[in-house]
């Protein structure tokens, strides 16, 4: 892997309000970072131009919009998240094969061709609020159950946490992107996060990408503190 490649395997996780304010921590980080997360919080604020910022500046972009309608206006969303220049989006996977498969050959035949990765069950759900929705699988099942129909559907990965990441890769193979948010480099703050992992063992658990926020976002040193985690998985 030429460093190039290994800068681009952590995806800073824009979680700001607004564009000045992603401006100025995008060029604090410089060279140090090349792939950013743009979510629904700075997406809904500043729009798709502060995207097509980032991809003039030579950014990668994760566009982490979760999509989830029906087929035909999930197609048309991934067709303007192309346009864009997109690297990576997420799709919900609870939406159906209809929806993913939909996803998917937008993505496909757009001219950008980005990778759109599957949400399975969100984090921030347990077991009794997966039981209020008529879901009375396990949560790990159910991670499972979804993340196969998404993969079969033609996803090209997976949002997973990185404790999930081995037993993903174990079940599903090699053949995917597999990103994972709740990094936490070891003596950081762990925040709201409830289950973290280092970026060294995200890496070899499977993790093709590594999301983090606020290890980077909230240091008192950005840079130092996202080049200390390009040099924890340099290598591995
Ligand atoms: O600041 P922190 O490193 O916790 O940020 C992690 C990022 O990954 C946030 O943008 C958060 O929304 C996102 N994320 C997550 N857990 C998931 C999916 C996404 O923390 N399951």
């Amino acid at each position: 892997m030429n460093m190039a490649n290994q800068t681009d395997r952590v995806i800073v996780a824009l979680d700001v309000s607004g564009e000045a304010e992603a401006r100025a921590l995008v060029s604090r980080l410089g060279e140090s970072v090349s792939f950013y997360k743009v979510g629904k919080e700075l997406f809904t604020a500043c729009g798709p131009e502060l995207v097509r910022e980032l991809v003039r500046g030579g950014k990668k972009v994760f566009l982490d919009l979760k999509f989830h309608d029906i087929p035909n206006t999930v197609a048309g969303a991934v067709r303007s998240a192309s346009s864009l220049g997109v690297s990576l989006l997420t799709v919900h996977a609870s939406g159906g094969s209809n929806m993913l498969m939909a996803a998917a050959e937008a993505a496909a035949q757009s001219e950008a061709r980005p990778t759109v990765l599957a949400v399975t069950v969100l984090t921030s759900m347990a077991q009794p609020d997966l039981a209020e929705i008529g879901v009375e699988a396990p949560v790990a099942q159910q991670v499972e159950r979804l993340a196969g129909v998404a993969l079969r559907a033609g996803c090209g990965g997976l949002v997973a946490s990185a404790q999930e990441a081995a037993g993903l890769r174990a079940k599903f193979g090699a053949n995917f992107i597999l990103v994972t948010p709740g990094i936490r480099p070891q003596g950081a703050a762990v925040g709201d996060q409830a289950r973290v992992v280092t970026p060294a063992e995200a890496i070899r658990s499977g993790a093709s990408y590594l999301v983090v926020g606020r290890p980077i976002t909230a240091a008192a040193d950005p840079r130092a503190a996202a080049d200390a985690i390009q040099a924890e998985i340099a290598g591995i």
